[in-house]
């Protein structure tokens, strides 16, 4: 097959890549990507010298570029990972996040159509629980709960799934979509509440926590979220929603002290010196309280599971982060400084 991965160089799409390109030599992956600020192409040297990989640098909102790519390679199966991603980000500015999430889902859904004749192909839309909105004390997202997103991502997300959903009813696309709970793991950029913590940790810096750190958050390891999406490809059904959880829901600062524990017995910090690094910042407008995701659909039609506990995830992950100091060096620009100084100085 040739498969063609729009964000690879971000997160979860560059672990996606790294885990089926040497796996499967019997496709082609080939990599779209703008590299924004949140992309790393050292991300990707696990796989960029292999001989059923390609890198293609264009922007999804330049339907012309990516024309000009899906000539050249004609996929046949679409993964869409790429986005503007953080929250905070999309408080700050929102502009960006309709531009790419939304326009750039419809660019890319048009290619598709242009290229593939009714009923040929498969476009994979990668989403979020996000778009579900907040949970109470109880229950959970399931593939029927309606949307209600909060923040200016969220409701950009939610909009994409919406026109997925529409090119297949309308148009015939074949599509599927998954809505999935917080990823964590190697190679997240540290503007994301693990990995930003980790690196503050190793630095002695404060360790900011929105609120009382009392919202939930439902985390999955990124290599199974990367499973499951190939599952949900190989076996899924066209025009099906599939949930995508951890079943491991934590409160954000029981995140925080779990990493404060482990990076003192990685490092042989004392604990309480790590402890006493968490300072309670002013919450981020619209916070949702709590996430929690009920991926029965996936784990009975698909036979797919997490493989990994959250205790053992998060020290793999902290592991990463002390053993890629470089990787860590090569993503903190002075962009990356001002957003920080920008988004927390002020709280
Ligand atoms: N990170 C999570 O916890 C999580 C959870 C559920 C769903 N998701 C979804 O998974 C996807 C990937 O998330 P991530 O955390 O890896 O994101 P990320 O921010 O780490 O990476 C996004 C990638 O998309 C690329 N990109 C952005 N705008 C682009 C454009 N206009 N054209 C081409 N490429 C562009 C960036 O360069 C970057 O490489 C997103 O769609 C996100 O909504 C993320």
């Amino acid at each position: 097959m040739r498969i063609l991965v729009t964000g690879g160089a971000g997160f979860i799409g560059a672990n996606f890549l790294n885990l089926l390109v040497p796996r499967h030599r019997e496709h082609q992956f080939v990599n779209l990507d703008a590299l924004t600020y949140a992309a790393n192409p050292r991300s990707l040297d696990p796989v960029a010298s292999l001989p059923n990989y390609a890198f293609e640098r264009a922007d999804l909102c330049d339907f012309s570029g990516l024309r000009a790519v899906f000539a050249r390679h004609q996929p046949e199966v679409v993964v869409h990972f790429a986005a503007e991603s953080h929250v905070d980000r999309s408080i700050a500015g929102p502009r960006a996040f309709v531009r790419t999430n939304v326009e750039g889902t419809f660019n890319l859904l048009e290619a598709c159509r242009e290229l593939w004749t009714p009923g040929q192909g498969l476009f994979h839309h990668v989403s979020t629980d996000e778009v579900f909105g907040s949970l109470g004390a109880t229950g959970r997202f399931d593939e029927e709960t309606r949307y209600d997103p909060s923040s200016p991502y969220s409701a950009s997300k939610a909009a994409s799934d919406h026109l997925v959903r529409a090119w297949h009813r309308t148009f015939g696309l074949p599509v599927r979509v998954s809505n999935c709970s917080n990823n964590y793991g190697p190679l997240q950029f540290p503007e994301k509440l693990i990995p930003l913590m980790i690196l503050n940790l190793l630095e002695r810096k404060p360790l900011p926590v929105y609120g009382q750190g009392l919202n939930v958050r439902d985390w999955l390891y990124v290599e199974d979220h990367c499973e499951a999406i190939w599952a949900i490809i190989g076996a899924g059904q066209n025009g099906r929603t599939y949930n995508i959880g951890g079943r491991s829901e934590q409160r954000n600062i029981d995140v925080v002290k779990q990493l404060c524990h482990l990076v003192a017995e990685e490092t042989g910090t004392p604990e309480a010196e790590l402890l006493g690094l968490i300072c309670y910042v002013s919450d981020r407008p619209g916070h949702d309280l709590r996430y929690a995701i009920d991926s029965s659909r996936i784990e009975a039609e698909l036979a797919w599971k997490p493989r990994e506990s959250f205790a053992s995830g998060l020290r793999k992950t902290v592991r990463w982060y002390l053993a890629n100091r470089a990787w860590i060096d090569s993503v903190r620009t002075g962009e990356y400084r001002r957003w920080i100084e920008q988004n927390y100085g002020s709280r």
